[in-house]
């Protein structure tokens, strides 16, 4: 996300438990049972002659348009990665191990179709050509193939932020005495280049390409209308001058990490949206809790209310103070629209997108499914970034079938897992236990009243999802990032980026602050009420001082600020790092590493955290350029093309080869971009 829209507020005040303190007498505890399911997985892999990475063994899950990416099975279980970790690099250039190459395939300003026009290297494309084009800032990313193709498909990208210097000739353009933003193309620009991008893309004689004006190209930005469903779908508090009976929404903002679902469906997760709204009178109880703005939105879209172009309050809106006698006259309810994670069907062009309020109402920063069994729910998790928020749980109430995931009709299958089920916040316990707690009218709050006597419904609760979880005694956590599942053993694993505002060391997090983070992982219980937990991973510059750098990293793994994370169904873990601490970054700019976590396992068969002892196997293997944050991951079936994000490059990208560094002297204007990393010989990227 970068620093630029990052809100360093701490909006937390309960008197829960801070993580640190629960960290206490843990950090040593090891092992447990975890890998019984991961043996287990193997030895049966093993007898049935599976074991083998046999490339003409292909067995993904990729037949049809709209069938699912990837169903998490453990059918080829890798136990060492095949690339050696690469040195840190500080250039206006990606850098990948030899014998890897990487392109720019969708660099923001990319034509989707022929009403853009060109991207133009001086910033004058309009707002029409960016509603018709690539994104700004991408982000979290996924690959849904066509008819089964490994070289054919569609790629869904979100899109965080914008850059406003970037995106205009000569960044914005104010009234000199006022300073109030004046034009309103400018800030439709803007709007239009938040939100989600649908593009198909072909390899075409070996080279992957945007397929402009393919039908299953779209774009949806910040004005796009949606529909609410869930909880809060008709809510008096969803009711808008727009939509009247609360059931749609306009735009969705600051789409940071994502999810897929198992039936073929894209989650958008909407994360830093409170400053795109202001309340200047005084904040309801669910704005103060999750920061929402008080002087305007963070871009100035707003100035523009009143505007002689201005279409259906475009501008208005973001204006959220109660400024009429009811809210179909003015936009107090707007910001509601807002804060969940929206499902999008790629295969169908006209569907409109979905925002799944069951889901909870925060800063998502991504969404990860759990691992899937026939008649069993289906979990889906997601961290609130902020710090000391905390980590959340939706478990359906429709058990799994495996038929559902060849369904065509996909967001009616959305509707079954996603609407309804109980949402769950995360208390992580001393003794490496943790217990989720509902956020239900039932649940009994802390003080061991229940939810009802501060809610009367659970829309209520869903508004104010932070509110409710302070009241449960949720643990506030270091800044929740992107959740992944373990295809092999189906642990939970999540980066806790930083967390800054934490100044106490304690026994177990030696740490001052928690400037470097660190990513946890848990078990979950059969009933999915309660789980175990441990602390897989560590960042830390390699020449920290004691007590810093527990993990034992070296000046060929050492990053900060894990972010992006996503395994692979190998079972490779790869990491992104977003805005490392300085300590790092004075070595390297961020990066992506890979782990595979199934195979750190001791002679009792117990999955290990990285230590010195096995650090060896967490390897870098990739650079950004300069100024840039890597975050989205996306793969083919067969895993021979992987799909990265680059996002707010300084200087850079100088040409279609990735790997191009831009000439000294040289000032370009910076675009966020899909790189394509294959192998230059061909084969799965990894091995
Ligand atoms: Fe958008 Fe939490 O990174
Ligand atoms: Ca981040
Ligand atoms: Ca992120």
């Amino acid at each position: 996300m970068s620093k630029a829209t990052f809100d360093p507020t701490l909006y937390n005040s309960s008197d829960n438990t801070p993580f640190a303190t629960v960290l206490e007498r843990h950090i040593h505890r090891r092992t447990l049972i975890r890998t019984g399911s991961a043996m287990a997985a193997l030895s049966i892999m093993a007898s049935l002659g599976l074991s083998g990475c046999d490339s003409n063994s292909d067995k993904h899950r990729s037949s049809g348009a709209g069938s699912p990416v990837t169903l998490p099975d453990a059918e080829k279980p890798l136990t060492a990665l095949g690339f050696q970790s690469i040195p840190g690099s500080r250039t206006d250039a990606i850098v990948v191990p030899e014998n890897y190459k990487a392109s720019i395939l969708a660099p923001w300003g990319t034509p989707l179709n022929d009403r853009a026009a060109p991207w133009k290297p001086d910033g004058t494309n309009t707002a029409e050509d960016q509603a018709n084009s690539v994104g700004m800032h991408h982000d979290g990313m996924s690959f849904y193939p066509l008819n089964g193709s490994h070289e054919d498909g569609l790629l869904c990208i979100n899109h965080e932020y914008i850059d406003q210097d970037a995106l205009h000739p000569n960044g914005v353009t104010r009234d000199a005495t006022t300073r109030r933003r004046i034009l309103a193309d400018e800030v439709r620009k803007e709007i239009y280049a938040h939100g989600v991008t649908v593009v198909r893309i072909k390899k075409v004689e070996g080279v992957w390409q945007v397929v402009a004006n393919d039908r299953h190209n779209r774009r949806i930005t910040g004005a796009t209308e949606m529909d609410i469903s869930g909880p809060m779908a008709g809510h008096d508090l969803l009711k808008t001058p727009f939509s009247p009976d609360g059931i749609s929404a306009r735009g969705t903002f600051n789409n940071c990490g994502n999810g897929t679902s198992p039936w073929g469906t894209f989650l958008t997760c909407e994360e830093n949206w409170p400053g795109y709204f202001a309340n200047t009178a005084e904040r309801t109880a669910d704005q103060a809790r999750i920061g929402l703005g008080t002087t305007g939105n963070q871009y100035g879209w707003n100035d523009l209310a009143g505007n002689e172009s201005e279409k259906n309050d475009e501008f208005a809106r973001f204006d959220v103070t109660p400024r009429a006698e009811s809210a179909l006259l003015d936009y107090r309810n707007e910001a509601n629209g807002h804060g969940y994670i929206v499902e999008i069907d790629p295969y169908s062009p006209d569907s409109r997108p979905i925002k799944r309020t069951a889901l909870g109402r925060f800063r998502h920063e991504a969404c990860e499914v759990g691992k899937l069994a026939a008649g069993r729910p289906v979990a889906f998790y997601s961290g609130h970034d902020a710090q000391g928020e905390y980590v959340y749980k939706f478990v359906s109430s429709a058990l799994w079938d495996p038929a559902d995931a060849k369904r065509e009709d996909r967001l009616a299958v959305g509707d079954k897992y996603l609407n309804e089920g109980t949402l769950y916040v995360a208390r992580f316990d001393e003794d490496g236990t943790g217990v989720w707690l509902p956020l239900t009218l039932e649940s009994l709050a802390k003080d061991g009243k229940p939810l009802s006597e501060s809610f009367e419904s659970l829309a209520d609760i869903i508004l104010n999802t932070a509110g409710a979880a302070d009241l449960l005694g949720a643990t506030p956590m270091d800044r929740p990032e992107w959740g992944a599942v373990d295809p092999i053993t189906g642990s939970v694993y999540m980066t806790l980026t930083n967390n800054t505002a934490r100044r106490e060391a304690n026994a177990a997090n030696p740490r001052v602050n928690n400037k470097f983070g660190h990513i946890i992982r848990w078990d979950e219980s059969e009933d999915h009420r309660s789980f175990t937990w441990d602390i897989f991973l560590f960042g830390a510059p390699a020449d920290a001082e004691e007590g810093v750098n527990l993990s034992g990293l070296t000046d060929l793994n050492q990053f900060a600020s894990p972010d992006g994370l996503m395994f692979d169904e190998r079972g490779i873990l790869w990491v992104q790092t977003d805005n490392g601490a300085s300590e790092v970054t004075k070595s390297t700019n961020d990066q992506m590493l890979a782990v595979i976590p199934s195979a750190l396992v001791d002679a009792g068969g117990n999955q290990q955290v990285i230590s010195g002892t096995n650090q060896t196997e967490l390897r870098r293997f990739l650079v950004g350029p300069n100024g840039s944050e890597i975050t989205g991951l996306a793969f083919t079936g067969n895993h021979h093309t992987f799909f990265v994000n680059v996002q707010h490059p300084d200087n850079w990208p100088y040409g279609d080869d990735a790997q191009e560094q831009t000439p000294a002297g040289v000032t370009i204007r910076p675009r966020s971009a899909t790189v394509v990393v294959e192998k230059v010989q061909g084969g799965p990227v990894g091995e």
